[in-house]
């Protein structure tokens, strides 16, 4: 095979993101954003170029994991798991990416699951999507540290979807076509990695304090994912402005995020939170349809970059392969 390219999509965590570390259950929807990977023959190195990448990384076969760039430690790791030791060709690998890096939107998983994709066709390996999901799960502990799979399983299986960690996930059939959903950018980065620790850290300062909340949380995803499916959107939007405020008391909020929910809310969302790790990062809210574009515009001034997103039904996929 001479070049392969395979996709798959970012995510937002409609509730439950953080919860679900611990072993709450989340639901989280694909989205019409995706990251796409071409693998071809390369000259004597691995190369990984992007265009969210300044510089080219280049990996020597000799030595994979001796490198300081996080996407490069990826690509080793995600080798690794694909080659026996020493069989691994040079490859030149080009990524394509749709989804902003750290704003919350699963990019990294995105990135590693069409990564996985686009070389196991290349190197002729027919890897099932459940085989996809267990490789990209390895590739997220690289850069998350401990991640609970939900941004790996539902950029791989696409959809929206209730996940619970070490039980795997089940499907959500929802009509999602008389609501829109927005995301909005708080105009900071977040780190996922620290994130998680620092909520983490304080939930388990004060475990008679936090245990009730995460149960909390877990039932509020089960609640949103039973509105969805009846298709009562005014009242996913008000759990998640319960959601949000759960985040917050867990301390992964912050002033712009802050900002963004309360305008979203105060110019007509059913309801708004942060997605993802927070600290920085993107808002969400759900929006009656025909108030799309006035919430659109209404919420401009407070952010550089808003964007109507659609579930995205297709997780991972191979768009081409020329041999
Ligand atoms: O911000 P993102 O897209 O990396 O999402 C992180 C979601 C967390 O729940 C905070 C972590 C996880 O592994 O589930």
């Amino acid at each position: 095979m001479n070049s392969v390219t395979a996709s798959a999509p970012g995510k937002v965590i409609l509730a439950g993101e953080h919860f679900v570390v611990k072993g709450e259950p989340a639901v989280a929807l694909a989205v019409n954003l995706r990251v796409y990977v071409t693998v071809k023959e390369g000259r004597e190195n691995i190369t990984i170029k992007s265009n969210y990448l300044k510089n080219k990384v280049t990996l020597s076969l000799y030595n994979l994991g001796n490198t300081k760039s996080k996407i490069g430690k990826v690509v080793a790791t995600i080798l690794k798991s694909l080659t026996k030791d020493g069989d691994i060709p040079p490859l030149d690998i080009v990524i394509n990416s749709e989804i902003p890096p750290r704003y919350g939107m699963g990019s990294s998983a995105a990135l590693s699951v069409a990564l996985i994709k686009a070389l196991s066709e290349y190197l002729g390996l027919k890897l099932n999507r459940e085989e996809v999901n267990e490789i990209a799960y390895k590739a997220e502990e690289v850069v998350h540290g401990t991640p609970s799979g939900i941004d790996n399983t539902v950029s791989t299986y696409g959809g929206i979807i209730v996940f619970r960690r070490g039980e795997g996930f089940i499907r959500l059939n929802a009509d999602t076509s008389s609501v829109g959903l927005v995301a909005a950018y708080s105009g900071t980065f977040k780190d996922t990695k620290e994130l998680v620790i620092r909520a983490k850290t304080l939930s388990d300062k004060y475990p008679r304090v936090f245990d009730p909340l995460y149960h909390a949380a877990g039932r509020l995803a089960l609640e949103v994912a039973k509105a969805l499916k009846e298709g009562n959107f005014h009242a996913v939007g008000e759990l998640m402005n319960v959601n949000q405020g759960l985040l917050s008391a867990l301390g992964v909020s912050s002033l712009q995020l802050e900002r963004l929910v309360y305008r979203f809310r105060e110019v007509g969302a059913f309801g708004a939170k942060l997605t993802g790790a927070g600290g920085g990062g993107c808002v969400i809210a759900l929006v009656p349809k025909e108030a799309l574009n006035r919430v659109m515009e209404a919420v401009r001034p407070y952010t550089n970059w808003v964007k109507e997103l659609k579930v995205s039904y297709e997780g991972v996929r191979l768009e081409v392969s020329r041999g």
